[in-house]
């Protein structure tokens, strides 16, 4: 498996690892492929190429199987996850049956090396029966906000110096 950045080639299969990403509760029918056109979904995707656009996927012999993205969403584009203006939200899927083999935890340990040096912190949403949060836990996110049934999670990087160009 190749862990690389997330080229302009692979921008297309955005949507397909959006609709991946949107949680489905135990027993129930997956949603259409159309609710990433909801408004509130759209904007983790929409318009790719902002400059604080970023992304790694894993490439397994030229095919994409599991993509990890971040985006500053703010004023009215912000996300599910939103904190403030300065904190990047992360959004992650694996394909189906490539889940359970370790293809998240490497996306999040690339995606972390390269956020840590350039933002005070990641922010995200997760549902509470999501086994996605067991994840999250692992790697030190925390519970910063909750709503209903999901919850906001932070992972901070402020021990990290911060990069200040490049
Ligand atoms: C969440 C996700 C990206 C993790 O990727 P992965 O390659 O399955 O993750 P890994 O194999 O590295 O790690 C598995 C961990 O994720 C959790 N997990 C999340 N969803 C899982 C699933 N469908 N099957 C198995 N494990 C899952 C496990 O609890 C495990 O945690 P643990 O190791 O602390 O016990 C992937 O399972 C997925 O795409 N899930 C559906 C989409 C989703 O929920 N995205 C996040 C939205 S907030």
């Amino acid at each position: 498996m190749d862990y690389r950045p997330l080229q302009p080639r692979d921008v297309p299969l955005l949507r397909e690892f959006l609709y991946q990403a949107v949680h489905v509760p135990a027993g129930q029918a997956p949603y259409p492929r159309e609710i990433v056109d909801l408004p509130a979904i759209r904007v983790y995707a929409e318009d790719w190429g902002a400059p604080d656009d970023a992304g790694f996927v894993a490439d397994a012999d030229g095919t994409v199987v599991g993509m990890i993205w971040i985006r500053l969403l703010k004023g009215d584009r912000r996300g599910f996850g939103y904190l403030d203006d300065s904190t990047p939200e992360l959004a992650m899927s694996v394909l189906p049956d490539h889940r359970a083999q370790g293809i998240g935890t490497c996306l999040m340990a690339a995606m972390l090396g390269f956020a840590a040096p350039r933002y005070p912190a990641l922010s995200l949403s997760v549902d509470l029966d999501n086994p996605a949060k067991h994840l999250y836990d692992r790697l030190g996110f925390l519970e910063v906000a909750r709503s209903g049934g999901s919850v906001t999670m932070r992972l901070g990087f402020a021990s990290v110096p911060r990069r200040t160009s490049g």
